[in-house]
């Protein structure tokens, strides 16, 4: 999912990290267990996993500092023979909290009620033990000490940052070194998943049995570039049957070869009527009734890149209910948080 509902999804990002409530126990790793979530408030009983958060700084002197969750796969499944993957979602500026886990690939969805959890059943951590982060520094609850980095970041800051973490992470969790490991994600991610994954073969060159133990990458719905992105979009309209034949040859003529940022007003009347013929479809889930209640807003938001066109879930508001109920609840467990709610809450667009 891209990340077009900004404001909102940013704040829910914040609201989230209260949510998290660590209590230590000592045992062969304070730190790991610092981290351990032993209950999400409404959650389904006996989950039968294991799942932990909590921030690894990646920067000192800026203080910056990325926020994780960790769902690993089942007790009952051999979590330690399994994988570990690496979930960033897009935007830029998208939370994976409160996208990839909250509503697309986490062990938990969120009921209607606001208040309470529900298993998914189709969750990745039934093969993979998933290790959702929050990147750049800026988005949800990953932050920085230093405001003038929310703005000068950029997708080679983006990439080293998130390296740090992994480094300083595969300290906290030593049970995951050289374990198979794969870095995942959708949409910008389409830059921050090869970006980091060179960094990391890079950094892993020459070296037998390498703690991070890098095995590849995969990205779903990927941003690339304004003409691949282009034909990809028209292409998957097109071929399911959304637009029709002649509006898939004008967008193919009038916008392929042009800007997203800045399309042709040709372009833009193509978009138009490819719009018309789509009705209302959620395209990033076409086979799934679209949330009637906020078809509106849905218009609202479409925008001019084709991957952030209607970027959102038309069914966020249970989402954002039970982070806000919740908070109520968890607020004294995360005092540092209250310290950032103005930085944290900027989202980063560059
Ligand atoms: C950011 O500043 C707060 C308050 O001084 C401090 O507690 C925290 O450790 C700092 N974070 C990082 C990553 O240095
Ligand atoms: C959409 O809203 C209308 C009126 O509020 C309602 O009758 C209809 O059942 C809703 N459709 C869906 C798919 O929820």
């Amino acid at each position: 999912m891209g990340c077009k509902f900004r404001s909102i999804s940013c704040s829910i990002c914040l609201l989230w990290l209260n949510l998290f409530v660590g209590i230590g126990y000592s045992l062969y790793n304070a730190d790991q267990e610092n981290d351990r979530i032993t209950y999400l408030p409404g959650q389904p009983e006996n989950i039968g996993f294991d799942q932990y958060s909590g921030y690894v700084t990646v920067n000192q002197q800026s203080g910056r500092a990325l926020f994780y969750w960790l769902t690993e796969a089942p007790t009952n499944r051999g979590p330690d023979s399994r994988p570990l993957v690496l979930w960033l979602n897009g935007g830029p500026g998208c939370s994976s909290v409160a996208y990839g886990a909250a509503e697309e690939i986490g062990p938990f969805r969120i009921n209607s009620d606001g208040k309470t959890l529900y298993s998914n059943s189709y969750s990745w951590n039934k093969l993979a033990n998933l290790l959702f982060l929050e990147s750049p520094a800026g988005v949800g609850y990953s932050y920085s000490n230093t405001s003038s980095d929310l703005y000068t970041v950029g997708d080679q800051r983006t990439a080293e940052d998130a390296y740090a973490f992994l480094v300083n992470w595969f300290e906290r969790f030593p049970q995951y070194k050289h374990r198979d490991f794969y870095i995942a994600g959708e949409s910008y991610a389409g830059h921050y998943v090869p970006q980091l994954s060179q960094i990391v073969y890079e950094k892993n060159k020459g070296i037998q049995n390498p703690v991070i133990n890098f095995k590849g990458f995969l990205v779903g719905n990927a941003v690339t570039d304004d003409f691949h992105d282009y034909v990809g979009t028209f292409e998957y309209w097109w071929t399911h049957g959304l637009i029709s034949d002649s509006t898939y040859k004008t967008l193919r003529i009038t916008c392929d070869l042009g800007s997203s940022t800045h399309p042709s007003s040709d372009c833009v009347k193509a978009l138009d009527l490819a719009d018309k013929e789509m009705g209302n479809i959620d395209p990033y889930s076409i086979y799934t009734l679209p949330c009637n209640t906020t078809s509106s807003l849905r218009l609202r938001l479409r925008g001019h890149y084709p991957w952030m066109s209607r970027a959102y879930d038309p069914c966020t508001e249970s989402t954002r209910k039970y982070i806000l109920i919740s908070m109520k609840f968890r607020r004294h467990f995360m005092p540092t948080l209250r310290e950032y709610p103005t930085r944290g809450n900027r989202a980063v667009m560059w």
